[in-house]
């Protein structure tokens, strides 16, 4: 590991909390991700939106190493997670993930899901990680809920267990990957209030989802990817509000209103052949 000065570590306690430049990641010969720069500073909510395909989870895999980058370096807190000597494990312990899919134990109780990785991985006793255990369902509205298996709760409920899991670790950052879209379209929102409680607490987080009201109310900047590159990035009342792109402009014209969307390209598809045309 390389030596830190006094200086290295200011820097690395007033630097972004995730610094991405130059990243590149292919598979055999897809290259998914064709050269990303982007950073996420401390306390700021970044929204990641785009198609299906473009490469959004495969750069959230690449912030804590669970794809390995084919170049380029990614940097947390200070710590580049692309350095072959680095500790990832050190380094992933202080960033949270939620996925879609919520994986908790099927076969233990919600408190044991958030106590087990707290004693394995952090090595608190039993007693601690209980009590953090507890004020971190507390923190999701399900305190009501410890003595639950998984597959008695909803799916939302599910989700902000996997949250409360990943809180009760301390996390400095969290990562989302789509925690909504798996989701009821009832049960979502209350995912959605309690991630926006966390970033009102400061959280830092890259969050990559499809539901724009969220991102232009709770962002601080939004994030356009497409093809494996960032097409556009700024304030959501400019990205999504006022899209400077045609690929970001058709992307949100088709998740907004995807019948009406195909409906208005027919309909302009229509009115230029008309012109072309001309009156008849
Ligand atoms: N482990 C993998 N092996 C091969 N191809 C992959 C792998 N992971 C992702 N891909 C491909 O990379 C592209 C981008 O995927 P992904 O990052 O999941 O996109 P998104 O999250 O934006 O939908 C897709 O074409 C996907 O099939
Ligand atoms: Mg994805």
């Amino acid at each position: 590991m390389k030596a830190v000065s006094a200086a290295g570590d200011a820097e690395a306690v007033s630097g972004p909390a995730i610094d991405v430049r130059g990243l590149r990641k292919s598979f055999g010969t897809l290259e998914v991700l064709a050269g990303i720069d982007f950073s996420v500073a401390r306390g700021e909510v970044v929204c990641v939106i785009g198609p299906s395909g473009s490469g959004k989870s495969t750069l959230l895999r690449c912030v804590n190493l669970l794809e390995e980058p084919t170049s380029g370096t990614v940097t947390v807190a200070g710590t580049e997670v692309t350095d072959p000597d680095v500790d990832i494990d050190k380094v992933r312990r202080r960033i949270g993930m939620v996925f879609q899919s919520f994986n908790l134990f099927p076969h233990l109780t919600v408190l044991e899901n958030l106590t087990l990785p707290q004693r394995r991985v952090l090595g608190r006793d039993r007693a601690e990680a209980a009590g953090i255990a507890r004020e971190r369902l507390a923190r999701v509205g399900l305190t009501d809920k410890e003595s639950a298996y998984p597959a008695q709760l909803s799916g939302g409920q599910q989700q902000r267990v996997a949250i409360a899991r990943a809180l009760a670790m301390d996390p400095e950052l969290m990562l989302f990957d789509e925690p909504t879209s798996a989701l009821d379209p009832e049960l979502v929102g209350d995912v959605l209030a309690v991630m926006r409680s966390l970033a009102d607490e400061g959280m830092t987080m890259l969050v990559v989802t499809h539901e724009m009201s969220f991102a232009r109310e709770v962002a601080d900047r939004v994030v356009f990817m497409d093809g494996g590159v960032i097409v556009e990035e700024g304030a959501p009342e400019q990205v999504i509000g006022a899209p400077r792109h045609a690929r970001t402009r058709s992307f949100l014209a088709r998740l907004l209103t995807p019948a009406t969307a195909d409906l208005t390209e027919a309909a302009e598809a229509a009115d230029g052949a008309g012109k072309r045309s001309g009156p008849v």
